[in-house]
C-alpha cells in the first residue's frame, strides 16, 4: 500500500488524511498530543460516513478509516517509507522548520515534503532541509474544508522543480483535485491575494459610509453572483483568521492597508460566527444563518467598484508570470466559487472602465496598491478593452458595426446593441428610422442565440430620443397621422414580442414617442442626467404610440394621468420611485451598467426567457385564468428542450449550465 504522511491534525490535516485514506494510501498522522487525535479521527468518521451516505465512497467507512494511523509526536516514524509528506502544522516559521528538517531526516531519499501553509514563504521553509532535497520541498495549499473543496494551489518555490510540480499535480488528482501552478510564492498566493482585495474594498466601502454591509454584500451576490459576498464570507470564515492572514501577508510585503471594520472586529474579539458576531449577529456561537441581505440593498451599488481591484491583483500575478490567466480564473472560480474569474469579469466590464475605477480608489484613498497594473493600461493605449473590442485577457468574437442613416448596429458576442443615432435632432423618430428599427428587428429575431441573446436600445448624445420627428406632423392629414400613430404603435409591439430580452439604456432626454418606445422594452436603465416625460400635450395633442396605454399599466392609472396631463418632464430620479425606469446609474456608468445586465440575461435559457416574456406581457392583457393557461402552456413546452436538460442535470452536478437556446 503506498503511504503517506500528514503532520497537524487540525481542522486542515484531518481533512488530508481523510483525502488520502479515500485514495488508498496508509496515512500516517500526526499531531502533538493523543486527544488531538482521537478527536481528529472522529471528525475524519463523521466525514466519511457522510461520503459513503451519499454513495461517494467505494469502500466502507472502517476500511477507509483504518488507513489513517494516528501517531503521537514523531513526524520521523511517520514520514518512514512515504511517497509524499503534507505539512499542515500551525502558521508558525520556526514550528514548520523543525517539522521539515526532521522530515528531511527520515523520510526516503526521493519523497516529496509539501506544506499546506496559506501565507509563510515556501522557499524559507526549504531552506530548513538538505540542499539535496530542496528541489522536492513545495506549497500544496488545500481550501477548507478539504474533502469538499475542489481546489488545490501549487506553489513553487525558489528551488523546486519542476518534475515535483509535476507529481503534486498528479497527486492531487488522486485525491479527486483541481490543481493550479504559483511560479512564485508570493504572500497569499493566487486566491488569498484577490480576496483581500476584495474584502478591502467591500470594507473600505463602508468604512467611508459609502454603503452600509448589506448594501456591499448584496451587490456582490445579486450582481457579481458571489456567492456569500465579502462580510458574510469573512463572518463565516473568521474574522481572527482574516485578520491573521492579512497581517502574514502585510509582513511579507503585500502592499495593503488594513481596513478599520476589520481591525476593530479583532480587537473587539467579535469574531465572526464562532464567536457570534462579528460583522452580523448570529443566534449562538458557532451557529450559522443567513443574515437578512435583501435582494434590493445593492441595486445603487456600482459591483465593478468594488471587483477592480481585484481585477488589479489579477493583472499583476499574470504580468509577473506568477500564474496563467486561465489559472487565475480557475483559482478564483474554484477556490472562492465565482461563478467568473477576475479576468474574464474584467473584460466584460470593459478594462477601460476598470482602470478608470482604479484611478478613483488610488485617488479617494493615496493608497498606492490602487495605481492601476502597467499591463491595464498598456491594454487601454492598444485597445485592448475587453469583450466590446474583441480582445482584451481573452480573445472574443469581434463586435461588428455598421452605420446606417438613422441608427447605429452594434454585434457583441451575445448583445446587439441599437444606437438612435441623429443627435442633431436629439434622436427624433422620423419615418426613416421607424422603417430601419423594423429591418434590424426583423434581422435580429432571425440570427440564432449563438449570436444575439439580449437587445440594448440606447441612444448618442444628449437624448435617448425626444420624441416622434414633429416636423413629419407638418401639413399632414388626420388619416395619415391615424397611419403614423399604429405604425409606431405596432413597431412597439415588435419589441414587445421580440423572442429575446430588451433594454433600453436612456442616456438623456426621453420624450414623447422616446418614452413610448422606453416603455415598449422589457427593463429601462436611465442615467442620473436623464429626463423623462410626454409632453405632447404642450404641442396641443396626446401620445399616439401608446403612451396613454403604457404609462398607466406602468405607474398607475392617476400618476400617469399627471404627467401627461401636465406634460411634465421628470428626472430619472423621481421615474425611479414611479417605477418608470428599473433603474437608475450615473451617466458614465450607463453604458457599464447596460453591459453587465444584459451579459446576466445572456447566460439564462434563451427559451425560457422568451417563454416568461409572453406569459408576462400577453397574460397581463387577458383575464387572470387566461394567463394561467398560457403560463402552463408555455411551462409545459419548455420541456421539450435540452436546456431544461442542461438547467436540471447541471443543478445536480453542482455544475455551472450552459445554454444553448435549444
Ligand atoms: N422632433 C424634431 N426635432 C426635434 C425634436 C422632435 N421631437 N426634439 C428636438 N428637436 C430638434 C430641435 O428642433 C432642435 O433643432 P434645431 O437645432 O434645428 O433648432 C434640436 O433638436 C435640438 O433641440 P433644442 O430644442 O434646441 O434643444 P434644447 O436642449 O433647448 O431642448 C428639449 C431640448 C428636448 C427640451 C426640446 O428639444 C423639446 O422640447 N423637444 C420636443 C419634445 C417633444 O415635444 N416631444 C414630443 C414630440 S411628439
Amino acid at each position: 500500500m503506498p503511504k503517506a504522511a500528514v503532520i497537524g491534525a487540525g481542522t486542515m490535516g484531518h481533512g488530508i488524511a481523510e483525502l488520502f485514506a479515500i485514495a488508498g494510501y496508509e496515512v500516517a498522522l500526526v499531531d502533538v498530543a493523543e486527544e488531538y487525535l482521537k478527536r481528529a479521527l472522529q471528525n475524519v468518521e463523521w466525514s466519511l460516513k457522510k461520503f459513503a451516505e451519499k454513495g461517494q465512497v467505494k469502500e466502507d467507512v472502517q476500511t477507509i478509516l483504518s488507513r489513517i494511523k494516528p501517531v503521537v509526536n514523531d513526524v520521523c516514524r511517520a514520514v518512514e517509507g512515504v511517497e509524499i509528506m503534507v505539512e499542515a502544522v500551525v502558521e508558525d516559521i520556526e514550528v514548520k522548520k523543525k517539522v521539515f528538517s526532521e522530515a528531511d531526516r527520515c523520510a526516503p531519499p526521493n519523497a516529496i515534503l509539501a506544506t499546506n501553509t496559506s501565507s509563510l514563504p515556501i522557499t524559507e521553509i526549504s531552506e530548513a532541509v538538505k540542499p539535496e532535497r530542496r528541489h522536492l520541498v513545495i506549497g500544496m495549499h488545500f481550501f477548507n474544508p478539504p474533502p469538499l473543496m475542489p481546489l488545490v494551489e501549487i506553489i513553487k518555490g525558489k528551488y523546486t522543480s519542476d518534475e515535483t510540480v509535476k507529481k503534486v499535480a498528479e497527486y492531487a488528482a488522486r485525491l479527486g483535485k483541481q490543481t493550479v501552478v504559483v511560479n512564485k510564492d508570493v504572500p497569499g498566493f493566487i486566491v488569498n491575494r484577490i480576496l483581500a482585495r476584495v474584502n478591502e474594498a467591500a470594507c473600505w466601502m463602508a468604512a467611508r459610509g459609502e454603503a452600509t454591509i448589506q448594501e456591499v454584500d448584496s451587490a456582490l451576490i445579486y450582481k457579481a453572483g458571489i456567492p456569500m459576498g465579502a462580510f458574510i464570507l469573512m463572518d463565516f470564515t473568521g474574522i481572527d483568521v482574516v485578520c491573521f492572514i492579512g497581517d502574514a501577508m502585510l509582513k511579507r510585503g503585500f502592499k495593503s492597508h488594513p481596513c478599520p471594520l476589520i481591525v476593530e472586529k479583532c480587537q473587539q474579539k467579535k469574531f465572526g460566527v464562532k464567536s457570534g458576531e462579528g460583522f452580523y449577529k448570529y443566534p449562538a456561537p458557532g451557529k450559522f444563518q443567513w443574515p437578512e441581505v435583501p435582494k434590493s440593498a445593492g441595486d445603487r451599488i456600482d459591483v465593478s467598484y468594488l471587483l477592480a481591484p481585484a481585477v488589479n491583483e489579477a493583472a499583476y500575478l499574470l504580468r509577473e508570470d506568477i500564474a496563467t490567466r486561465e489559472d487565475i480564473d480557475k483559482a478564483v472560480k474554484l477556490g472562492l466559487n465565482w461563478p467568473k474569474g477576475p479576468l474574464e469579469l474584467a473584460d466584460e466590464i470593459g478594462i477601460d472602465a476598470v482602470v478608470k475605477t482604479l484611478e478613483e480608489w488610488r485617488q479617494k484613498t493615496g493608497y498606492e496598491e490602487y495605481e492601476p497594473d502597467p499591463l491595464l493600461r498598456e491594454m487601454v493605449a492598444s485597445g485592448k478593452l475587453g469583450k466590446k473590442t474583441g480582445e482584451g485577457f481573452y480573445t472574443y468574437v469581434k463586435a461588428e458595426e455598421k452605420k446606417l442613416e438613422t441608427l447605429i448596429v452594434r454585434y457583441e458576442p451575445g448583445i446587439a446593441w441599437i444606437i438612435l443615432n441623429r443627435p442633431e435632432r436629439l434622436n427624433a423618430i422620423s419615418p426613416k428610422m421607424v422603417e430601419e428599427l423594423w429591418k434590424v428587428l426583423d434581422e435580429i429575431e432571425q440570427l440564432d442565440y449563438d449570436k444575439v441573446r439580449v437587445v440594448i436600445i440606447t441612444g448618442t448624445g444628449r437624448a435617448f430620443s425626444a420624441g416622434a420627428d414633429v416636423t413629419a406632423f407638418m401639413g399632414a392629414t388626420p388619416i395619415t397621422i391615424f397611419k403614423t400613430s399604429r405604425k409606431l404603435q405596432i413597431l412597439f409591439e415588435r419589441i414587445e414580442s421580440l423572442d429575446r430580452p430588451v433594454i433600453c439604456g436612456l442616456n438623456g432626454y426621453t420624450l414623447g414617442g422616446g418614452l413610448e418606445l422606453a416603455m415598449s422594452c422589457d427593463f429601462r436603465i436611465a442615467a442620473e442626467t436623464a429626463e423623462l416625460g410626454q409632453p405632447e400635450i404642450n404641442l396641443g395633442f396626446i401620445p399616439g404610440a401608446g403612451g396613454t396605454q403604457r404609462l398607466p399599466r406602468l405607474i398607475g392609472r392617476d400618476r400617469a394621468k399627471e404627467l401627461i396631463f401636465t406634460g411634465d418632464r421628470i428626472p430619472a430620479r423621481e421615474a425611479e420611485r414611479l417605477g418608470l425606469v428599473n433603474k437608475m446609474v450615473p451617466a458614465d456608468k450607463l453604458e457599464q451598467e447596460l453591459r453587465s445586465f444584459a451579459n446576466k440575461l445572456a447566460e439564462k435559457p434563451p427559451l425560457a426567457l422568451a417563454m416568461a416574456k409572453y406569459a408576462i406581457n400577453f397574460g397581463l392583457e387577458a383575464p387572470q385564468w387566461i394567463g394561467m393557461m398560457l403560463e402552463a402552456a408555455q411551462f409545459g413546452i419548455l420541456f421539450s428542450t435540452e436546456d431544461v436538460i442542461e438547467g436540471v442535470s447541471s443543478f445536480l452536478q453542482k455544475k455551472k449550465p450552459q445554454f444553448k437556446g435549444r
